[in-house]
């Protein structure tokens, strides 16, 4: 049986509630080039990076712009962003995330912050919560973006944890299947019909307990499952 030892956290959507931010500057750029964007499409863009969302972006508006344009665009949407994030307050961290990470460092299981943001620094001290991670990986430590596990293998590393005995809670699609490709185990934040992969689902970190991480460390994460297309046995 393995128990957890660590838990790696995703930032948007899972410690605070910036999807919204990254979704209203992407609406916003994507009116600037004459369509729109909607929130079903919004759902693909948690946890890409902000290059690899762009290019999604123009795809989805049939656009095509060279590597100076796309990265004008890139400064441009953050800059929206950064003007909504710098007016954030601890108010903004979700229910039960900052009380289940401070949970954990009481139970002795280390914390990591594992995210594709390049702010998420910024954003961590906008609402006081810096101090509460053991380990930062953010979008500046990484050059692969989820599903690639290295942000999480890169936590999982400088925390001194095998990835087998690690917990990664991700919002995103894409970060539920970087945890598993990385052969951790995963709490889906949201609904099961998105985040279905994962070994568990529940609505936000207020749902979560020792006794559920407990559970979670009975279970074999199993590394590659996705590479071969299929669901992970429960
Ligand atoms: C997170 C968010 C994405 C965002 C990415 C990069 O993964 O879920 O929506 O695009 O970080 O964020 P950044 O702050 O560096 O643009
Ligand atoms: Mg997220």
């Amino acid at each position: 049986m393995n128990t957890i030892q660590a838990c790696i956290f995703d930032l948007d959507g899972v410690i605070v509630d910036t999807a919204v931010y990254h979704y209203k500057a992407w609406k916003r750029l994507a009116n600037e080039l004459g369509f729109d964007i909607t929130e079903h499409q919004n759902e693909q863009l948690k946890g890409v990076s902000r290059m690899a969302s762009l290019d999604l972006i123009l795809g989805w508006g049939g656009l095509t712009k060279t590597q100076t344009e796309k990265e004008e665009l890139a400064t441009r949407k953050n800059a929206w962003y950064v003007d909504m994030i710098n007016k954030m307050t601890p108010a903004e961290i979700l229910p039960g995330a900052k009380e289940f990470v401070e949970l954990c460092t009481q139970a002795g299981i280390k914390t990591a912050l594992g995210s594709a943001s390049k702010n998420s620094v910024t954003i961590l001290k906008r609402v006081g919560i810096d101090h509460l991670f053991d380990v930062v990986i953010d979008g500046n430590k990484v050059s692969k973006a989820k599903p690639d596990p290295e942000v999480f293998l890169k936590g999982a590393q400088e925390l001194g944890v095998a990835p087998q005995n690690c917990v990664v809670f991700e919002d995103a699609i894409a970060g539920v299947e970087a945890a598993i490709n990385g052969g951790m185990h995963s709490v889906g934040i949201g609904l099961p019909d998105i985040l279905g992969k994962a070994d568990m689902v529940v609505s936000g970190l207020d749902q979560m307990n020792l006794e559920k991480l407990k559970e979670l460390g009975a279970l074999n994460p199993l590394k590659g499952e996705l590479a071969l297309g299929q669901n992970r046995s429960k």
